[in-house]
């Protein structure tokens, strides 16, 4: 680098600049350092000899197996010369409903090397449009649907397109999964907190709501849309029916878009799953008319649940009662990036259409399925245990998604030890949870959370429950040491 450079630190976009995303930040690239130390076989001075990375919700990174059928069929995608060779397949354990698959994605989209249609194949479409029908119990429109590359380039169209200018806002949860406010500090749009209500177990609570969106307008933010993210990231949280309810009732008077966050959905351990969509339609058909102005839009992902094909970029929105002419304009920007990856939209489709009861796969499905599914509740309830017998820590009941989210009171001598090293108190304790046990998990701030509190993100993610206890032993030393 030299002076000479035309891009600089003070030369790029500002917005990028201003943009944070700890879940990625300074802890996990100090946690990166110790595995790659580790992985030479250095770092025998270490007082740990493995990273357990419990910062992201990356399943498969955390030895989470993936579905077979959906593999091999994907294995067959990439390489269809293979299904010449049907012996040889089912010789090597390859199922009847795995190849037959295979051969009708193949006709669908031709090679998984060529682009396909911008909002996605008509097909792979159609499998979510049915997924949706029963799941929710009403009818989806697959004109409506979008396939994207992940969840999050779903979030980054619909904040694109709703940002039309600097005094453009958006209600998001406090605390949230960083993406929000990062894209809306690239985009130089204004992010509207509102504070999950920790006290009950981080719900949303509308007179929270409706104060910070009543602030941003007499402070003349033109708030356009409430962010949902249900089951929550960070906090686990699984909203109630009467919940979701409430908060399209919300956005209906206010004229809000609502954009909910569904990724975690098969995520729920207490209570079940309800679908704004399915919310919206319950509300329409309860009270004729006066719900149908809403615009929802709804994101789903096969990054999280039992799939955890995070690495494949499959996820999807559906848009419902958006004005055409906007929808036209949603569809040229996802335009301008060509299509999504299409080896992700055949992991949408497989998700949204699995093997069924009778079909030669499904057993070896519904095994795998119901054996992640158990283990990440055994592991969420290992934690949630290990919390509540440590000291200055409580925690939420495991709902949903993959994280827990505790509080921790910390000492006062902690507390000042940390701003001599210029750090947040919950940055501080991580660090140390870090560098003594090489487990990293991420402080609340990089998350956002109500002044005064502090709280750390784990996921249940990781195998095993011994790291478990490790954290508890970290805890103790930690308070008696700053106590
Ligand atoms: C709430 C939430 N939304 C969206 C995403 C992004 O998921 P995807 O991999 O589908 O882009 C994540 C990832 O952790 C998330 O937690």
């Amino acid at each position: 680098m030299t002076s000479t450079n035309v891009l600089t630190i003070d030369t790029i976009n500002p917005h990028v600049r201003t943009a944070e995303y700890a879940v990625r930040g300074v802890i996990p690239q100090r946690a990166e350092q110790y595995r790659a130390t580790l992985a030479k076989g250095e770092g025998k001075d270490l007082p740990f000899d493995q990273v357990i990375f419990a910062n992201i919700g990356n399943p498969q990174q955390l030895d989470q197996k993936p579905i077979t059928f959906f593999r091999q069929v994907v294995s067959l995608l990439e390489w269809p010369d293979l299904l010449e060779k049907e012996d040889a397949l089912i010789g090597l354990g390859y199922k009847k409903d795995a190849i037959a698959r295979a051969r009708t994605l193949l006709k669908e989209v031709k090679s998984v090397g060529a682009y396909s249609n911008s909002s996605g194949a008509p097909g792979i479409k159609q499998s979510v449009a049915d997924f949706i029908e029963r799941r929710d119990g009403y009818s989806a429109d697959p004109a409506h649907i979008y396939l994207s590359a992940g969840a999050s380039s779903g979030v980054n169209t619909l904040l694109n397109v709703i940002s039309s200018s600097p005094s453009t806002g958006i209600l998001v949860p406090i605390p949230q999964y960083p993406l929000y406010t990062a894209t809306l500090a690239v985009l130089n749009t204004k992010c509207v907190p509102y504070y999950l209500d920790e006290s009950k177990a981080w719900g949303t609570n509308l007179e929270i709501i409706k104060k910070s969106l009543d602030d941003a307008r007499a402070e003349g933010t033109e708030v356009k849309a409430i962010v949902i993210i249900n089951p929550g990231n960070p906090t686990g949280a699984s909203l109630s029916e009467d919940d979701v309810k409430a908060v399209l009732k919300l956005a209906a008077e206010e004229k809000l878009v609502v954009m909910a966050d569904e990724v975690y959905q098969t995520n729920v351990f207490i209570g079940k799953f309800s679908s704004f969509k399915k919310c919206l339609r319950d509300l329409q058909k309860e009270e004729s008319g006066k719900y149908d102005h809403i615009e929802l839009a709804s994101l789903h992902s096969v990054s999280k649940g039992m799939v955890g094909e995070c690495g494949h970029r499959g996820g999807y929105f559906e848009l419902v009662g958006f004005d055409p002419k906007v929808e036209a304009e949603i569809y040229k920007f996802i335009s301008i990036m060509l299509c999504p990856p299409v080896v992700g939209q055949c992991m949408v489709e497989l998700m949204t259409n699995p093997p069924k009861e009778g079909e030669e796969s499904y057993e070896q499905y519904k095994q795998e399925y119901d054996g992640t599914y158990e283990g990440l509740k055994k592991r969420a309830n290992a934690l949630f245990d290990a919390f509540k017998k440590m000291e200055g820590v409580s925690c939420q009941d495991p709902q949903g998604a993959m994280y827990l989210f505790p509080s921790i009171t910390l000492p006062q001598k902690a507390q000042e030890a940390a701003k001599e090293e210029k750090m947040s108190a919950d940055q501080f304790y991580c660090i140390k949870l870090l560098d003594s046990t090489g487990i990293c998990v991420i402080p609340g701030s990089g998350f956002g959370q109500a002044e005064g509190t502090l709280h750390f993100r784990t996921t249940f993610l990781p195998p095993g429950t011994e790291w478990v206890g490790r954290i508890a032993d970290f805890h103790k030393k930690f308070m008696d040491e700053y106590r």
